[in-house]
């Protein structure tokens, strides 16, 4: 890569912006500024208001350094180390899924099933918690639920742990490292997962930034991309307290066999789903029966 040359504020965006566009980044202009701005140590308002600044040699330097990890795919959230969801602020690595804007619908969907069937002393289980991102959401808005959020990586636990004490719920959310349900014995009043679901075909058709970035365990969940949904559902029903409720992401075209798995039980109710922004079916939620 060519060196970016020290300049302004304002023609340093520009350039950057140029750069990441020729290379089909996504949203060009917002990783040039949430780059510039993590470097400056600035909020991104500042770098209008200030845009005549020149940065200094080191601060030219250490952009530099982060605009070439970009454009050879690395995610901006794994070079800055953050990321914001639900407007909190959680430290993120590459051993950890970066949290997606639509599994806010899912905290969205618990939150509102706590409130429609009076569920605020609740229990919770999160099954492959990640950075943490759901529960923590949850836990900033419910606190008096009990949380219990758990994966199968102990990197991820760290992390999750430290971004529950970073956002002020480390006295609601529990950690666990292990295996599905295995470390747990007890009832739930909810189980909710953003579960890998990629499927092994899908997974060679991921954009770069994401195959050869983000962890494969958190992605990929076998040859049909439903497999986690199976033993969520299965083995979940044995975990909920009657009425209680299963809340899933799902993954594009993934709603008929996740709605045929959930029937074929006979174990659940009330089998709805929710849409994202782009109106594709992205979580579900099911009623254990009483
Ligand atoms: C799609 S990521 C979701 C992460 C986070 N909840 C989020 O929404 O950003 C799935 C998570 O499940 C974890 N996982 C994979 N297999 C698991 C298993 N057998 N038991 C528990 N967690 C598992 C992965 O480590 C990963 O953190």
């Amino acid at each position: 890569m060519k060196k970016l040359r020290q300049k302004n504020i304002h023609n340093l965006l520009k350039e950057t912006e140029d750069r990441f566009r020729k290379i089909n980044i996504a949203l060009p202009r917002l990783d040039a500024e949430v780059l510039l701005s993590f470097y400056l140590k600035k909020n991104r308002s500042t770098l209008y208001t200030n845009s005549e600044y020149i940065p200094t040699d080191k601060e030219m330097r250490e952009y530099g350094n982060g605009v070439a990890r970009r454009l050879r795919g690395e995610p901006v959230a794994y070079i800055t180390g953050k990321k914001e969801f639900w407007s909190l602020d959680l430290e993120i690595n590459d051993k950890v899924l970066i949290p997606r804007p639509e599994t806010e619908i899912l905290v969205e969907q618990v939150l509102k099933l706590v409130k429609k069937w009076k569920l605020i002393n609740g229990r919770i289980l999160e099954i492959g918690t990640g950075s943490g991102a759901i529960s923590i959401a949850l836990a900033s808005e419910l606190e008096r639920a009990r949380f219990f959020a758990m994966d199968i990586s102990i990197d991820a636990v760290k992390i999750a742990k430290r971004n529950a004490g970073r956002n002020g719920v480390e006295k609601l959310v529990s950690f666990v490292c292990g295996n599905l349900f295995e470390p747990f014995s007890e009832k739930f009043d909810f189980i909710i997962s953003n579960p890998p679901y990629i499927s092994e075909k899908e997974f060679q058709y991921l954009p770069v930034e994401v195959r050869n970035f983000e962890p494969e365990e958190a992605l990929l969940a076998g040859p049909k991309g439903i497999e986690f949904h199976r033993e969520l559902v299965k083995k979940g029903a044995d975990y909920l307290k009657k009425k209680g409720w299963l809340v899933m992401e799902i993954g594009y075209g993934q709603s008929h066999a996740v709605e045929r798995m959930l029937k074929e039980t006979q174990k659940y109710d009330l089998i709805r789903f929710r849409t994202d922004y782009a109106g594709i079916k992205r979580v579900v939620e099911a009623q254990r029966s009483g």
